[in-house]
């Protein structure tokens, strides 16, 4: 995720702000850039990598200067380079700005500035917000960022610099953190408060549509209206471990309930009027024409994958192929080039998923790509990439990023079934609302977080747990699944509720915990049929199941409901518990959980 460093006073700003943007690369970067005005000038300096290597050319080529901001950019808009790191300057190098978020209307906004007589320099939506600001300036920085700021539709953490207010920086934000740091004789502005701790403990904590001015003496903070605001200073009494992990004590839970966030962040662009509207390029002649989608994938992501049959199957009537990445590679597949193939990978570097990728694409195949990491090598590689906006996923196991994996595939699946004609208006609109209320539905689960909390404290010393569920839920009980063994260490093993009876079901005895996922309305009914034949041989039931699913509730010995939504958009909601239950378990366990023994975050080799 993007970090942001300002700084106003008499020291070295350069320095300051890395040192700064040091404290910010845990969370993820691919370039870094600083702007400070140095004597009559502007000077900018931006490189793609690591921070050091802009650290190390600083060293070589310092710029002396006592005002300046800073970025570390992760990408969205734009692959990794020089060209699109932060900072953006207007036209004439007069003015600098970098920027957390997304701008949603920046397309627009571009067109119309190119119309105006604007030359882009970079593929980012930060660049319009320059530009925006050198066109409303008429001799006043903070009029001219206002009016900018009424342009903007999405979220933004904004640090600004001016040569021709050289005694001034501006921070502004809607939707993404911002923090101004209060020293003695000097002033900052972070996106974290991690970045300044080194420097003061003292800070402002900037809201949505606050303005503030920092000179060096003072700090003035506005309201969108312009009118001051009187804010109380915050003390920061965490260490800098904990202040990185926003207060939490581990990267997992703050993963977790960043999830309505991440959900927002990728849902909302994509929506236009009611309507899905992706920013990726697919050949409308071959969605008509397709004769099958195989997907292909790794770890929660295949899960996510196997969601992705179950409901394109069921709404488009496209046979759907879904395989795991390490498997397909090696059983010399049947591809062509009428088939769509989509890949899923959080960090787009997994080995075994890029092999298969590139495997479809020597057979034909056309190849969509999900992923979070932009510039990733999936991302390069593939023919179309919908990103999913869950900011940097830090912890091993993966939770914000498999929901927006989710999302992603209903969008791209939503989207197929227009152009196809198996979706109409009416139904668009429906799973529209459905989807637009997810964000919401995903935030009232995690406000439930204790009496999961709970669950995980009765249970988390047992040695095996078993997950059941039919179709969506069974996509869901073998990501549950997944997520207890790999950060709890407890054996754990999802069955289709189905095939108890062929077998697993010798497994249960008195205390067993079955954990039954039941979220789908047409099947509560066999659900309950295999909750009471667990039940019968002693087992202990937790269903993690739809607010509407009675049947469930009243025959487990203890449930988490979950709001409802249309049911092949539940394993959004339903996966959320198993989260946070192996989480809790995890924590109870004592065990590392950020770093489960033996995992990596990104499996680069097969
Ligand atoms: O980066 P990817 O999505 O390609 O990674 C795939 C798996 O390695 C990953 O999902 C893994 O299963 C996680 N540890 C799950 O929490």
């Amino acid at each position: 995720m993007c970090g942001i460093v300002g700084y106003i006073g008499n020291k070295q700003a350069a320095d300051i702000i890395i040192e700064g943007l040091e404290k910010l690369e845990y969370r993820g970067y691919d370039s870094a850039g600083v702007a400070v005005i140095s004597q009559d000038t502007l000077k900018v300096t931006k490189k793609q990598g690591r921070l050091k290597v802009l650290a190390d050319f600083l060293e070589e080529e310092p710029i002396e200067g006592t005002i300046g901001i800073g970025h570390t950019r992760w990408a969205t808009h734009g692959a990794p380079s020089d060209e699109n790191s932060h900072p953006h300057t207007s036209m004439s190098g007069d003015i600098a700005v970098v920027h957390n978020g997304i701008i949603e209307n920046y397309m627009q906004l571009r067109q119309w500035l190119i119309e105006e007589g604007y030359t882009f320099t970079s593929e980012t939506d930060t660049e319009v917000i320059a530009h925006l600001i050198d066109h409303h300036y008429k001799g006043g920085l903070m009029a001219a960022v206002q009016k900018t700021l009424r342009q903007l539709e999405g979220s933004y953490a904004l640090a600004i610099t001016s040569i021709k207010h050289p005694d001034i920086l501006i921070a502004a934000r809607k939707d993404s953190p911002l923090i101004v740091g209060i020293g003695e004789g000097e002033n900052f502005i972070a996106s974290d408060i991690p970045a300044i701790l080194n420097r003061t403990r003292k800070v402002y904590l900037i809201e949505d549509k606050e303005i503030a001015i920092l000179e060096k003496d003072t700090i003035s903070i506005f309201d969108e209206y312009g009118v001051t605001v009187q804010k109380d200073v915050f003390e920061v009494d965490w260490d800098v471990e904990s202040a990185e992990k926003g207060g939490y004590k581990h990267f997992m839970i703050k993963e977790i309930l960043e999830e309505p966030k991440a959900l927002r962040d990728t849902l909302s662009p994509r929506l236009k009027d009611g309507k899905v509207d992706l920013d990726i390029d697919i050949d409308e002649e071959l969605i008509k024409n397709v004769r099958r989608i195989i997907i292909v994938a790794c770890g929660t992501a295949y899960h996510a994958g196997i969601v992705g049959k179950y409901a394109i199957e069921k709404t488009l009537g496209i046979p759907v192929e879904v395989d795991i990445a390490s498997e397909y590679r090696y059983r010399d597949p049947v591809v062509s080039s009428r088939d769509i193939f989509i890949v899923i990978s959080q960090s787009g570097e997994t080995a075994d998923t890029l092999a298969a990728l590139r495997m479809a694409k020597r057979k034909g195949a056309k190849i969509i790509a999900i992923t979070n990491v932009v510039g990733s090598s999936v991302s390069r590689e593939a023919d179309s990439v919908m990103y999913t906006w869950a900011g940097p996923e830090i912890a091993v196991a993966s939770t914000k990023a498999h929901t927006t994996q989710l999302l992603s595939v209903y969008l791209l699946m939503i989207k197929m079934g227009v152009v196809r004609g198996d979706i109409d208006d009416a139904l668009q609109k429906q799973m529209v609302d459905a989807l637009g209320k997810i964000p919401e539905q995903a935030q009232e689960i995690i406000e439930n977080e204790e009496t999961i909390k709970m669950m995980a404290h009765r249970h988390y010393s047992i040695h095996d747990a078993y997950f059941l569920g039919r179709n969506l839920d069974f996509a869901v009980a073998q990501e549950g699944s997944l997520k207890l063994k790999e950060i709890s260490y407890i054996h754990s093993e999802a069955f289709a509720a189905g095939e108890l009876k062929h077998g697993p079901i010798a497994l249960i005895e008195e205390g067993t915990l079955v954990i039954v996922i039941a979220s789908q309305s047409s099947l509560y009914e066999k659900t309950a049929s295999n909750i009471k034949e667990v039940k019968a041989r002693g087992a202990h039931v937790m269903a993690i199941c739809s607010e509407s699913a009675d049947m469930v509730m009243t025959l487990a010995d203890e449930h988490i409901a979950v709001p409802v939504t249309m049911d092949i958009f539940m394993p959004i909601l339903t996966v959320i518990p198993t989260q946070l239950l192996a989480y809790y378990c995890s924590v109870e366990r004592g065990i590392d959980v950020d770093k489960p023994r033996n995992l990596a975050k990104s499996v680069t080799v097969e």
